[in-house]
């Protein structure tokens, strides 16, 4: 989605969470981050899970890991800038190679992306032969580089319906493969040390007592959590897909079992909404700040890499994402 570039605009949506004092703080970074764009003919792309000053204050798209790397593959910017975790600006990188791909701060990782090395997916395919491999995006170009097709949470039961086989290696999301395996009759073999460490905290028993206390209430969740969870919500999907549900419905209330700055994105976007959250938050993703982001374009800093041979191993399983939708 599109973002807003308009300061004016941008100061009354951070005004939603953010005090005076806190904006009056930001608002010079914001614009000089505006001006930095311009000047080195840069795109911002800032998920879902960015602070709001992030988020709405300087990216020029903003969404899920599959709106942003669809937006990577054909943006014509010189620079992308990507405000998220390492694996998707990897993932910007293996689809651009031409381009630089920077990330404000290198360290923001993954708990699912750590979680399996490339020779780990090698032993897998060993002990299933045949069985086509697809992995979620929350990898590193080395493990996609092992993969058949990946797949992000907004198209991964589209992604294992594609295939004909009856077996799938599906990682390493345990739990996104979990809810997977509720709605395919395919054999899903899946990871078990794969988790999402955010998502991982929630329990039905959350849901439970918000159900009880708070009338005309939506739940909404996200599918890297358990199938209790995802079970007792009344929507799981992608980030973008949450906020298309929410759109889609008329109550007043809603119960947001996803990373805590999501909620204050949305509180801006659907302002006579109520978002309620037990807000976990993500140590990776709130590592990218504005003053680093500001750092990255000012010096050019951090530029993501992919091996030559890795990188168009990984780029064939992207594709193949990419053309499913
Ligand atoms: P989305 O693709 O739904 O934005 O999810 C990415 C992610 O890391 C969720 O934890
Ligand atoms: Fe990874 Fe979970 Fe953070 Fe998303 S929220 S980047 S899956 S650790």
């Amino acid at each position: 989605m599109q973002a807003t570039q308009d300061l004016k605009e941008i100061r009354q949506r951070l005004e939603a969470t953010m005090l005076p004092f806190e904006l009056d703080a930001a608002m010079p970074i914001i614009e000089e981050i505006h001006r930095l764009k311009r000047e080195k003919h840069a795109v911002i792309l800032g998920h879902n899970y960015m602070t709001p000053e992030v988020f709405h204050g300087v990216s020029d798209f903003v969404g899920d890991s599959l709106g942003l790397a669809r937006q990577a593959a054909t943006t014509d910017a010189k620079i992308i800038l990507f405000n998220g975790v390492h694996f998707m600006a990897e993932t910007a990188k293996i689809c651009c190679p031409d381009k630089l791909v920077l990330i404000a701060d290198p360290k923001a990782g993954c708990s699912l992306a750590e979680s399996i090395t490339g020779a780990d997916v090698r032993e897998l395919k060993r002990q299933f032969p045949g069985a086509p491999v697809v992995t979620y995006v929350n990898c590193s170009a080395e493990v996609k580089a092992e993969t058949d097709i990946c797949c992000t949470s907004a198209n991964a039961l589209k992604v294992v319906e594609s295939l004909p086989d009856e077996t799938v290696i599906f990682l390493p999301d345990a739990y996104l493969a979990k809810n997977i395996q509720l709605k395919t009759t395919k054999r899903i073999i899946s990871w078990e040390k794969g988790k999402c460490m955010v998502h991982e905290q929630y329990t039905a028993d959350d849901i439970q007592q918000y159900r009880k206390q708070v009338d005309d209430l939506i739940v909404v969740s996200h599918p890297e959590c358990d199938t209790d969870v995802t079970q007792a919500s009344d929507f799981a999907g992608s980030t973008s897909q949450m906020e298309g549900f929410i759109r889609s419905r008329k109550e007043k209330n809603i119960f947001l079992i996803t990373e805590c700055s999501m909620g204050d994105n949305l509180r801006s976007v659907f302002p006579d909404r109520t978002f309620l959250s037990t807000c976990h938050t993500c140590p990776h993703m709130k590592k990218i700040t504005l003053t680093k982001v500001r750092d990255a374009l000012l010096y050019e800093q951090f530029a993501v890499e992919v091996p030559e041979d890795i990188r168009i191993r990984a780029k064939n399983s992207v594709d193949r994402m990419l053309a499913i939708g």
